[in-house]
């Protein structure tokens, strides 16, 4: 049986760090306030010439070196994103470009923050179905220019950056004790369109729009939808909760991520959290994370680990996959 294996991983976030003590002086907010609701501590800021792009591009590369692959090994790029450099063509054309690759083919998927755990469904299945053998899934993102800098109601919550994997078909034994994507569960609902949302849009403003969200709205549905994709992830395979060595959840919120490991009876320590340093990065938050806990060995071949995010739409999901 074919598994989608993750062979590299790579980063990239902007030069500027941004402090919650900095935000004091832009809206009216404190450090103790966002420290205690969020658990966020500072945030990366894209800056001049810094784009979606160019952070996706970085991070690919890295993951390319890692993995010991060139462009020229990779089928398919998937860049997750809602904040693209262009409305058309898709970053993940653009970065094709500035990998120098000229081959294969590229798309964006738009799916917020579950954007990455969307698009490493999408690269397994295209694996699986013998469309592409190597793909890289890049979650990109510079939320800091769709915010509204005014708002101490969102602007405290977002950060920019970009993370990448480099997804391999491996041959597996068809066990859950193969590496690889052992499952992936996904889920939206448009009724919820309204609770999370950026005003503007191409066909219908005009306009690129700010981001607008009832957080409490949000927090409220958040650690149930979550909690049933994960369960739903085990039911799949058969694992239990206590088969997991990682959860490495999207870094919306602290306290979202302690209530959703709570509910399950995840212990704290099994948790990857990243949410103090980057802020929510929407899609780019699950690789920046994994990546962190990869590189300074938490996470290590054979772990089995679960991804699972929440966002805009809503959208949520999880993969559970073998490292
Ligand atoms: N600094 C100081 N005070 C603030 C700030 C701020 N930055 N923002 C809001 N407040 C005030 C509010 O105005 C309110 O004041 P009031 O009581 O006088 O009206 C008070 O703090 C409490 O506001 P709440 O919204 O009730 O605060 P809450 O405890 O719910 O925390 C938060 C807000 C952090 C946004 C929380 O609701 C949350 O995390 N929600 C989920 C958000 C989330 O995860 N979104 C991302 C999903 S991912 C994606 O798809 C992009």
């Amino acid at each position: 049986m074919i598994r989608s294996v993750v062979r590299g991983f790579g980063t990239s976030l902007p030069k500027r760090v941004l402090t919650n003590r900095e935000l004091e002086s832009m809206v009216d907010t404190s450090d103790e306030w966002i420290v205690q609701r969020t658990g966020i501590r500072q945030r990366y800021i894209a800056g001049e010439g810094e784009t979606t792009a160019s952070l996706g591009e970085a991070a690919a590369r890295e993951a390319l070196d890692r993995a010991g692959l060139t462009a020229a090994d990779i089928d398919l790029i998937i860049v997750a994103t809602s904040t693209p450099d262009n409305t058309f063509p898709a970053t993940a054309v653009n970065i094709q470009n500035r990998l120098g690759m000229h081959h294969g083919y590229a798309f964006d998927l738009q799916a917020v923050c579950s954007g990455f755990v969307y698009g490493m469904a999408t690269a397994d299945a295209y694996i699986r179905g013998g469309l592409a053998r190597r793909v890289l899934v890049i979650g990109a993102e510079t939320f800091s220019r769709i915010l509204d800098w005014t708002d101490r109601t969102t602007c405290v919550l977002f950060g920019d950056g970009a993370g990448a994997i480099v997804l391999e078909a491996q041959e597996g034994e068809g066990t859950v004790a193969d590496r690889g994507v052992l499952t992936a569960q996904l889920r939206s609902d448009g009724a919820h369109l309204e609770k999370l949302y950026v005003d503007g849009g191409p066909s219908s403003t005009g306009t690129v729009g700010h981001l607008r969200m009832e957080g409490r709205e949000v927090f409220k549905h958040a650690v149930g939808m979550i909690t049933d994709v994960i369960v739903a992830a085990f039911d799949a395979t058969g694992l239990s909760i206590e088969d997991l060595d990682w959860l490495v959840p999207h870094q919306a919120n602290r306290r979202i991520i302690d209530g959703s490991a709570k509910k399950l009876g995840i212990p704290l320590e099994k948790v990857v959290v990243t949410v103090d340093l980057h802020g929510n990065t929407s899609a780019a938050s699950i690789p920046l994370a994994l990546a962190s806990a990869a590189a300074d060995g938490r996470i290590k071949k054979g772990d089995l680990v679960l991804l699972e995010a929440m966002g805009g739409g809503f959208t949520w999901g999880a993969v559970l996959l073998r490292w």
